[in-house]
């Protein structure tokens, strides 16, 4: 029997986050549970993800009695378009999707967000399951209800809050993910680990530890992130999705504490946007929770030991904690980014691994901060 871990999501109309080995291939009958009234389910599956995952994912909708139709969109966040968001409705009027059917988002989370906007608008808003295939969509994006495209000037700029129906980890397909591409996951669990959950910070660290003392048959390097998380990876995953849960059950539209989850992202975002995205997103985020650390720990408000603790982790973890735009660059980058709110930012300060909080800071006073964690 397989072991199952559902965590329950009390928002919107409330959905079941499913993390098992296998759950792919058993995946219709999951989707047509969750929606018992869809006849047709509209896959939107990433291009990376076709060969090895979709026609799993299509045989297992089919096998259910759902008629399946497939888009292919184009992958990478510079694909985060209007122009494919405007395709994928296409695709779902050419289908003839009714209110009452499905979409299936199957890919990270450039995927499920888009996708997920795409669910949110047409007919103004059907189901959408969500199956992430990247690490950071399965620890983040794919719960919670955030769905969004890029526009030219900025990221996420046009979006809704649409809670999945379901959302389904299934940790074997985090096999065919390149290692940078799961790198860019662990950035976002240690975030979780820093932000809240330091037993979580801890399992990371002992690893990540562990494997950076042990090398490979070789003797000549250590394995990689992905391999030395293998053993752990689907209660990594549980841990960030409850912790997840905790935030958006408090705060479903990111009015108080849900902003905690931006804790490295007022950086990690300018950091994105100075490079074009040429810079990941995990990556961004990484140096972002770097120098928001150094910056806390230089102003007295988190201990020194702890802001290199953390520096050190997103090492071990082949992420970056340094970037080499300017305080300017940043600054501006950061400020031309949506988060201004009445004029204020919210900047998300650690005190510690495991606790943080909300600070509200006027926007000639960034450069200070990113020049105090440089
Ligand atoms: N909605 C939210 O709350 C939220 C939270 C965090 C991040 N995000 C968004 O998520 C996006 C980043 O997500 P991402 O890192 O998953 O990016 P991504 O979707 O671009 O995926 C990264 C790369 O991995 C490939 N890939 C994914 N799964 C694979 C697999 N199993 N096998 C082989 N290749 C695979 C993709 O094709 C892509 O090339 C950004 O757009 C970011 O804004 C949203
Ligand atoms: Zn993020």
């Amino acid at each position: 029997m397989r072991k199952t871990e559902t965590i329950r999501v009390n928002a919107g109309r409330g959905y079941d986050v499913k993390i098992a080995e296998g759950l792919l291939a058993d995946c219709g009958e999951e989707v047509a549970k969750a929606c018992p009234k869809a006849k047709k389910a509209a896959v939107v599956c990433d291009e990376h993800l076709m060969l090895p995952w979709c026609e799993t994912v299509c045989a297992s909708l089919y096998d259910a009695g759902l008629s399946c139709g497939l888009l292919t969109i184009r992958a990478g966040e510079a694909n985060k378009t209007l122009a494919q968001y405007g395709r994928i409705l296409e695709f779902l009027a050419e289908e003839k999707i009714s209110r009452t059917d499905v979409l299936v988002a199957l890919g990270g989370g450039m995927t499920g967000d888009m996708a997920g906007f795409a669910a949110a608008t047409y007919l103004r808003g059907i189901d959408c399951v969500q199956i992430p295939t990247s690490l950071l969509a399965m620890v983040d994006s794919s719960v919670g209800g955030k769905t969004a495209v890029d526009l030219p000037s900025g990221k996420n700029l046009a979006g809704a809050f649409h809670q999945p129906a379901l959302v389904l980890c299934d940790p074997l397909v985090l096999r065919t993910l390149p290692e940078s591409d799961f790198s860019d996951g662990m950035a976002e669990v240690i975030k979780y680990g820093v932000l809240g959950d330091p037993k979580l910070f801890a399992a990371v660290r002992d690893c990540l530890l562990a494997r950076a003392a042990t090398p490979d048959h070789s003797g000549a390097s250590v394995p990689g992130v992905k391999k030395s998380m293998d053993r752990r990876i689907a209660e990594v995953i549980a841990s960030c999705v409850r912790d997840k849960q905790q935030i958006v059950e408090m705060d479903e539209f990111d009015r108080g504490e849900r902003m905690k989850l931006n804790l490295g992202h007022t950086v990690g975002h300018a950091i994105e946007l100075c490079s074009g995205y040429e810079i990941s997103h995990g990556r961004a985020v990484a140096a972002g929770l770097a120098i928001i650390c150094r910056a806390a720990a230089s102003r007295g408000l988190m201990p020194q030991r702890d802001a290199e603790e953390v520096c050190e982790l997103l090492r071990l973890a082949q992420l970056p904690a340094e970037t080499s735009y300017s305080v300017k660059e940043l600054a501006e980058a950061a400020l031309s980014d949506k988060k201004l709110m009445g004029g204020i930012l919210y900047l998300i300060v650690p005190s510690g691994i495991g606790a943080c909080g909300i600070l509200p800071v006027y926007p000639e006073e960034l450069p200070a901060w990113i020049e105090a964690g440089l």
